[in-house]
């Protein structure tokens, strides 16, 4: 499905933020790319769909090589990439409705999507995924009427409008509260295991990361150091991905007493902690 081979990036700065990465994600697969803030995973996602140029490596995508494509080409394999993003990205002063059919924008054309035009089946399509995401009754809210939850749930229908092959969501509950968090990634996760999307989703909670994905791989100082299954994740390798310094602070967050409507999630918001009571879905 995905594919990077030898993916390397020096921004004009100087900073080698992404050296030699090979990385291979089939289609169904859910992968948390885990790492320190400056590891390179945001830098990763962007050389995927090109907004960020690599110097060297190639990007396949289903048989496709997306690097040195241009124009047209670009823009036809850009839309079988969804995204998602920590800031959501709405339009504020449109609809929750005209937020996810812009999601359809890659598809309909210029003239069309100019006058916002869609077809009765863009917008059943609409309708299903925002029943989905549980905003259906929420369709003629402003962007900017909603919480934090609420957009990155316009977020993601947005994104699976499209309907991609491969879904990029960069830290996609670095602004939300905890409990939010994790329905959001729960969201996400079902979601793209119901469409069989190769998924990779850079996040720098451990704990959560570890709760609902098939794959971890832990990027630092832009090489992987890690790649394996979640309970696999131990405290050297940890280590190894945040420095002993960076860890200690991180296994300090979470376990602030929010209240919790269901059982099923005992974490304490310590991975080391979870990885020794052996938490994992
Ligand atoms: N636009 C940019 N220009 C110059 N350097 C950048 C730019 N974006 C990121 N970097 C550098 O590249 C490295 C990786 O950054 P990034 O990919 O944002 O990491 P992460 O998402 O893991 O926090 C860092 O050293 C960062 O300072
Ligand atoms: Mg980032």
């Amino acid at each position: 499905m995905l594919e990077l081979k030898q993916l390397s990036k020096r921004y004009a700065t100087g900073d080698l933020a992404l050296n030699g990465v090979d990385l291979e994600v089939p289609a169904g697969q859910v992968l948390a790319l885990i790492g320190p803030s400056g590891a390179g995973k945001s830098t990763l996602i962007r050389c995927i769909n090109r907004l960020v140029e690599p110097i060297s490596g190639t990007v396949m995508l289903d048989g496709e090589k997306l690097s040195g494509l241009r124009g047209g080409k670009l823009r036809l394999a850009r839309r079988q990439i969804g995204m998602i993003f920590q800031s959501y990205a709405l339009v504020e002063r449109l609809s929750v409705m005209e937020n996810v059919l812009s999601g359809r924008l890659g598809y309909i054309g210029f003239w069309r999507s100019l006058l916002r035009k869609y077809d009765s089946a863009d917008i059943k399509q609409a309708c299903e995924l925002l029943d989905r995401v549980g905003l259906l009754s929420m369709l003629d809210k402003r962007g900017d009427a909603l919480s934090g939850g609420q957009k990155q749930r316009v977020g993601i229908a947005r994104a699976l409008m499209q309907q991609p092959k491969l879904l990029l969501v960069d830290e996609p509950t670095a602004s939300l509260d905890p409990k939010t968090s994790r329905q959001i990634m729960r969201l996400i996760v079902e979601l793209c295991r119901e469409q069989n999307l190769a998924v990779i989703i850079n996040i720098h909670d451990v704990a959560l990361a570890q709760q609902f994905v098939d794959r971890v791989v832990g990027l630092a100082a832009g090489e992987v150091v890690f790649d394996g299954r979640p309970d696999e994740l131990t405290e050297e390798t940890l280590t190894l991905i945040y420095g002993e310094e960076d860890w200690s602070t991180d296994a300090e967050d979470g376990e602030h007493g929010e209240d919790e409507e269901s059982g099923d999630e005992s974490e304490t918001g310590d991975p080391l902690n979870n990885i020794a009571k052996g938490a994992h879905p």
